[in-house]
């Protein structure tokens, strides 16, 4: 089932997907947490930290897997998406370099390593609580237009909106890597528990067409969480659908 809730400001929609992060780390035993990048994330971590902060909470058994990552690009580089999640999360919080998880950018048996990937992020059951962000174009992870639903974590091509989208974080278009590997549409399927995140006035047309959705369709990757059995879309005023 798919809901969907207007928070109205963005900092509130935020603050209220970095406490549910926060609660299923609470509640779980060993917390499995599904992880997203970009810049809607910024202020659901540094939330987040705050909220790790100034609570009592045991981080010794949390496991986080994120969405995806730059083929290609050194784990160094600051637009990695590790360097994005140390700075904006692991950095500040008590969690040690095996807790988290990437999917391999650079692998020598990439199709092998994908897999193995798929098996972490799904068993012994899929993460409790998978985050999102949605590309203008209806991506996520980046699973782009027509992706299968089936999918797999796998070496993708991104689409022109999809870098000219993230050429903000760049010097220049040009650097801003063609491919990524990631999850799945089938992998991020497997979570317990989705929310997704959208802010910011880019983002109303494409909620506003997944809002007035009937039929999952491929052309609109996001519009799988239809047949998911526990989907919440948070927005802010300015991405909220017109109801
Ligand atoms: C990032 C990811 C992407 C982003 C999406 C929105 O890990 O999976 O799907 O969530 O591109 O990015 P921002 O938040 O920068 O608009």
């Amino acid at each position: 089932m798919m809901e969907f809730v207007n928070l109205g400001d963005a900092t509130l929609a935020a603050q209220y997907v970095a406490i549910e992060m926060f609660r299923t780390i609470q509640k779980q035993s060993e917390p499995k947490l599904g992880l997203a990048t970009g810049g809607t994330m910024e202020p659901v971590y540094k939330s987040l930290v705050q909220l790790i902060e100034h609570n009592p909470i045991d981080l010794s058994a949390l496991k986080t897997f994120n969405l995806d990552e730059y083929y290609g690009l050194d784990k160094d580089h600051p637009q990695s998406y590790l360097y994005f999640m140390k700075h904006h999360l692991f950095n500040h919080i008590d969690i040690t370099e095996n807790q988290y998880y990437f999917p391999d950018n650079n692998a020598v048996n990439l199709e092998a390593d994908n897999q193995a990937y798929d098996q972490l992020v799904k068993s012994p059951d899929g993460v409790h609580l998978q985050i999102l962000g949605i590309g203008t174009n209806g991506h996520i992870g980046f699973n782009e237009p027509g992706t299968p639903f089936d999918s797999n974590t796998r070496l993708v091509q991104l689409t022109d909106e999809t870098i000219q989208a993230n050429a903000r974080f760049f010097n220049h278009v040009e650097e801003v890597p063609t491919r990524a590997v990631t999850m799945g549409i089938k992998t991020i399927m497997s979570a317990e528990r989705i929310i997704l995140l959208a802010v910011g006035k880019k983002k109303q047309p494409i909620i506003h067409e997944l809002y007035h959705m009937e039929i999952p369709d491929t052309d609109v990757p996001a519009s799988v969480l239809l047949t998911h059995p526990d989907v919440l879309i948070v927005t802010d005023n300015e991405a909220a659908p017109q109801y």
